[in-house]
Parts: structure tokens; sequence; C-alpha cells
């Protein structure tokens, strides 16, 4: 079986699904259910004998020891962490504690759990962990993709909190011979997103009649890949992977913000028409810009495809329509996690927008 961390969330719970439904192997899911892990995520899963859930911390040593004497994972694959960009900005110490004292604890475990393994286990053993583009800064207009080997220049407590938790990935890799693989990809979307993010947070607003904000001038620019991709290809690095590389994942569809969202809007016309006959983006709002924003990000996917012959299967166009589409079906969904919590985030970051 594999250790899945951070499985409750976005991209985590996506993975859990589609390795179930793929691969058939059981799965440890480890998941502390912060504001953004939802069992709910889950719910298909719940007579499944080859899911196990645990809520607990990534940062909780004596709980990582238990469940790998218990259950012996063949990998560790780690989603977890604290994710959103505004809320590191917020309030950075929790990403500091997850994001880098909880991978520090994660590998440590592993690495004590590794060693001690017999050796044919010992050399299938790996330990992938789930990071983002971010870490490599923000790029000008005209600046190649990011490679594997663009500098890191995280600009956000956000970004330079997975850029410290990649490193660490790499130094347990340099100095404890721990076999890891890290992967870093661009921004995903798709079902479960948490709507605290562009993509859902536009979907659900225009939806309630709500008003759709755009930082700045709306012409940042990121790279969009389908979940389910993201998940094929961290897949493919787990089975093939080269030790102690890094992956970078992207689907080359560089878009600025303001298409995105009038791209949901237009698909929002078609799909679900305003009663008024208007159209959703009429609810288009300019608000102040996040601080420190980073203009451009664009992956560089050729080292992926050329080693492990992984592309992705989604267009933009057929992803964006799939996600909207998903949403439409999943009302229920969407009031569930609209907690209490997740209104007072709202009411704390646009305030007076
Ligand atoms: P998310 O915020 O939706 O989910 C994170 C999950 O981790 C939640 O279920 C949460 O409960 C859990 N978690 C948080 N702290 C924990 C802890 N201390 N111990 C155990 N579980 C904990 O995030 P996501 O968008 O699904 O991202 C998953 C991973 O992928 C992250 O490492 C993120 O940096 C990376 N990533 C995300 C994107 C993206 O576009 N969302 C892109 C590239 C990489
Ligand atoms: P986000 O989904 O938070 O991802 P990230 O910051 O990790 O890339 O934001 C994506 C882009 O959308 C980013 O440039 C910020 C912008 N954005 C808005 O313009 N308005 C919003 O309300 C949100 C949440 C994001």
């Amino acid at each position: 079986m594999i250790l899945v961390t951070g499985g409750a969330g976005f991209i985590g719970a996506n993975f859990v699904l589609d390795w179930l439904a793929s691969q058939g192997e059981a799965v440890v899911n480890l998941d502390k259910l912060t504001y953004a892990g939802n069992l709910h995520n889950l719910d298909s899963l719940r007579s499944d004998a080859r899911h196990v859930f645990v809520q607990g911390d990534i940062g909780d040593r004596a709980l990582l020891d238990r469940l790998l004497a218990e259950h012996r994972p063949r990998a560790i694959v780690n989603f977890a962490a604290e994710s959103h960009v505004d809320r590191s900005i917020h309030g950075p110490e929790d990403f500091i504690q997850t994001n880098v004292v909880g991978t520090f604890r994660l590998l440590e475990a592993a690495r004590q759990y590794w060693q001690a393994l017999p050796a044919t286990e010992k050399g299938a053993f790996r330990f992938l962990h789930v990071s983002t583009d971010e870490v490599y800064g923000t790029l000008a207009p005209t600046d190649p993709a990011f490679t594997e080997d663009h500098r890191v220049e995280p600009n956000s407590p956000y970004s330079a909190s997975k850029a410290a938790s990649d490193h660490l990935v790499r130094a347990w890799h340099h100095t404890y011979g721990l076999p890891v693989l890290t992967t870093n990809c661009s921004n995903n979307y798709g079902p479960l997103h948490f709507p605290e993010k562009l993509i859902p947070l536009m979907i659900v607003n225009a939806l309630a009649g709500k008003s759709l904000p755009i930082y700045g001038d709306g012409m940042q620019i990121r790279d969009w890949l389908y979940v389910r991709d993201h998940c094929s290809a961290i897949r493919r690095v787990l089975e093939a992977g080269r030790l102690g590389e890094t992956y970078n994942i992207g689907g080359w569809n560089e878009k600025p913000n303001i298409e995105i969202v009038n791209t949901v809007c237009a698909l929002l016309d078609e799909l679900r028409p305003r009663a008024d006959g208007q159209s959703y983006a009429t609810q288009i709002t300019y608000v102040t810009d996040r601080p420190g924003h980073d203009r451009r990000y664009a992956i560089d996917a050729r080292k992926i495809e050329r080693e492990l012959g992984w592309k992705p299967a989604e267009t933009f166009d057929t992803g964006i329509r799939k996600t909207v589409q998903w949403y439409l079906d999943n009302p229920e969904w969407v009031q569930q996690v609209q907690t209490g919590a997740y209104r007072d985030w709202v009411a704390k970051q646009y305030a007076g927008a």
C-alpha cells in the first residue's frame, strides 16, 4: 500500500480517487482536516476497505512512526500543505509549521522507516514530494518557461515555505540517500477545488449573483493544468521517475486571469444563463492587487514528456468545461464547504472590495 498525506484536499482527494480506480492498491490517507480538508470528497470510498483514513498531522512524529510500522507502505506521496497564497500573506505561521516543519518530520519518519526495511523493500521505496511552480518566482513576459534548472526565487510566504520543503527533500536524498522524487506543478483546476482559489471562486460567486473580484489589472498569467492530469503525472513519476530528480508538470496553457474569468462567464452564460439575460461578465469588478503578486508563471514540461512519456489528456477548453459542469452538478458540495469559517475568510479578504 501507499501512504498519502493531505488526501482530503483538492488534489490529494482527486489523486486518491483516481489511484484506487486505476491502480487498485490500498491507500492510507493521513490528513489533518484543516479548513481545506473535506471528508465528503471521499464519500464514494466509505465502504471501500482499500482506503484507510486517519485524521492527523504530518508534524506528529509519534503518529507517523505508528502508521508506518502498522501499514508498511511502499511509498509516501506528500500533498499535505497550507496552499493558499492570500492566506499565507495574512498569516504565514501555519505555512511554516506544516510546509516546512511538517515536511521535515515526515522526512525523518520516512528515513527511519526506510533504513530499517529489508533490502528489496528498501530498494523499491519512494518518497514523492508534491510541490509547485511558484518556488521559481515570477517571469517577465518574454522569459522562457521554468525548467527544472531555473533558480529558486520564491516571493510569497507560501512559495517560500514550499521551496524550503523542496530543499529539505533534496538534502535528505543527497545526505541520507532517501529515495525521493519531487514534482513542481503549475496551477491546477477541476472538481473538488476549494472556492477560495480563482476558478472555483468565480464559478460560485457568479452563480450567487456576487461580484467577480479581479486583482489589479487581471493580466497576471498562470499556466493551468486539469487536476486529473496532475494526478496521472504523479503516478507516472512514482512509477518511473529517476531518484533524486525534480519533474516540472504543466499543460502549456498560459492564460491571463481576466481571460480565465471571461471563459468561465461564457460557459455559465451557455450552461446556466442568468434570468435577466445579461452575461455573468457584468459581475466582474477590479479590486486592489495582492501584495507581491507574481506576474507570470509558465512551466516547461519537456523533461517529464521526454523521460517518462507523460502528456496531459485535457486541453484547457475540455478541462474548464468539465469543471464548470461539475460545479453546476454539485451545489450541495459547494454549500457544504461554505461553512462559517469560509464566510469569515471571504469577509476578511474582500473587505471593502
Ligand atoms: P488543499 O489546500 O486543497 O489541500 C491540502 C490538504 O492538506 C487538506 O486536506 C488539509 O487538511 C491537509 N493538511 C494541511 N495541513 C496538514 C497537516 N499539517 N497534516 C496533514 N494534513 C494537512 O491543497 P491542494 O491544492 O490540494 O494542494 C496539494 C499539494 O499540491 C500542496 O502541497 C500544494 O503545495 C501542491 N500544489 C498545488 C497546486 C494547486 O494549483 N492547487 C499546484 C501545484 C502544487
Ligand atoms: P489562486 O487561485 O489564488 O492561485 P495562485 O495565487 O497560487 O496562482 O490565484 C490565481 C490567480 O488569480 C492569481 O494571479 C491571483 C488571481 N486572483 C484574483 O484575481 N482574484 C481572486 O479573487 C483570487 C482568489 C485570485
